[in-house]
């Protein structure tokens, strides 16, 4: 296994998983697979920034291998306490004799719960350095980005920030940097990743962006913990996250998201849909059963609105449904537009269920549920495409 330099004296020594499909949990699809990036700094000191998941540690151990043995590494610097970055750390460690562990405070806690060998240890925060002879590592606390002790590594001398899960994307490719690789599923992928892990947190990415960009610190190279190096125009993602913290990137998508015992729920969607598409905006037709919950979201990140719709069953939605509305209430999509649909028969709790769930999301809903009885009528059908034009010019 090669290593890739990144700058002069710095390698990626992660790993490639090519297998993976989902994280943390069952909650996010990893279609097209990720990879756990570690970096080695090598001055006359050494220091590895970052590891990888556990079943992974042989594979960068054969890329370090290449460089340096590892009992002449001097420093283990953990910018995350999450497995798939320190799940080697105990290998690396046990392998890296002299090496010192070095972390934020709030890390220690957090490592020593999940790995309980005594470390020697030594803890940073904003500000500190380690010199590792003519080669500077600065550090930068980044709580809640997206855990508590989350921190950044930014080597001085070539500009090169190493924010650990910032800027990342899920994508396994042999290349290495983001400008070698498809543009479209590169950025498809970043913005996933941050609608899936980083949106409830967007006020916090917000101050941290605005707090570095004060700094006025040089970033030639943004190299994340994974997928693709940003070396060509590493603020691009920087702007991106700022303006999805924000919310103020949106394409002319509208998504439509529903699930139908009987087919009179569907028939509402698409007369819905006909609606949005005669505003002039694009409606993507997602059925639920057929969509994966963390694509939703990821396409709705830039959508200027979402409606939902479900048949009602006892008093309520389609179980099929109650992902999507979880993903609402946990990832918070703040301010995006919203609105809710479907048939019934005889009480229609399932609109008002799934309405609830774009408030409890801080979603702004901005027309009352649409709803029927049974099966829509010719009128009905009408009124449901009124029902889509209707917001897709209040969110034009
Ligand atoms: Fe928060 Fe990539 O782990």
């Amino acid at each position: 296994m090669k290593p890739i330099e990144v700058v002069k004296d710095v390698y990626w020594v992660g790993a490639i998983d090519y297998d993976v499909r989902h994280f943390h949990g069952y909650s996010y699809t990893t279609h097209h697979g990720t990879t756990y990036n570690a970096y080695l700094v090598v001055g006359e000191k050494i220091a590895l920034v970052d590891a990888v998941l556990g079943s992974f540690s042989e594979e960068m151990f054969s890329r370090i291998s290449e460089i340096v043995e590892p009992e002449k590494i001097d420093y283990m610097i953990s910018n995350h306490t999450e497995m798939d970055h320190s799940g080697a750390v105990p290998d690396v460690l046990k392998a890296m004799k002299k090496a010192k562990l070095v972390c934020t405070p709030r890390a220690v806690d957090e490592l020593r719960k999940h790995y309980p060998d005594g470390w020697d240890t030594q803890t940073v925060k904003t500000g500190d350095e380690i010199d590792l002879g003519g080669k500077t590592l600065r550090f930068y606390e980044a709580p809640m980005l997206h855990w508590p002790e989350s921190m950044f590594t930014y080597y001085v001398e070539e500009e090169l920030l190493m924010p650990n899960d910032a800027f990342g994307q899920h994508y396994a490719t042999e290349k290495r940097f983001a400008d070698q690789v498809d543009q479209s599923t590169l950025w498809n992928e970043a913005e996933k990743y941050y609608a899936n892990i980083l949106w409830p947190l967007s006020s916090m990415v917000q101050r941290k962006i605005e707090e570095v960009l004060e700094l006025g610190l040089p970033i030639k190279i943004i190299a994340p913990s994974h997928g693709l190096i940003w070396r060509e125009d590493p603020l691009e993602i920087v702007k991106r996250y700022l303006a999805w913290a924000k919310g103020e990137r949106t394409s002319d998508k509208v998504i439509i998201a529903w699930d139908t015992m009987w087919q009179s729920t569907t028939k509402l969607a698409r007369a819905i849909a006909s609606g949005i598409d005669s505003a002039g905006l694009t409606p993507l037709l997602r059925l639920i059963p057929h969509s994966d919950r963390s694509d939703i979201m990821a396409e709705l990140l830039e959508a200027k609105g979402i409606l939902v719709g479900s048949s009602t069953l006892h008093n309520d939605i389609l179980p099929t449904v109650a992902p999507v509305l979880s993903d609402f209430e946990v990832l918070k999509p703040k301010g995006k537009k919203a609105a809710a649909f479907g048939s019934y028969g005889w009480g229609g709790g399932a609109a008002k269920r799934i309405q609830r769930s774009m408030e409890g999301g801080k979603m702004e809903v901005i027309m009352e549920p649409f709803t029927v009885q049974w099966v829509p009528t010719e009128e009905e059908l009408n009124a449901a495409y009124e029902f889509g034009r209707a917001f897709a010019e209040a969110v034009k």
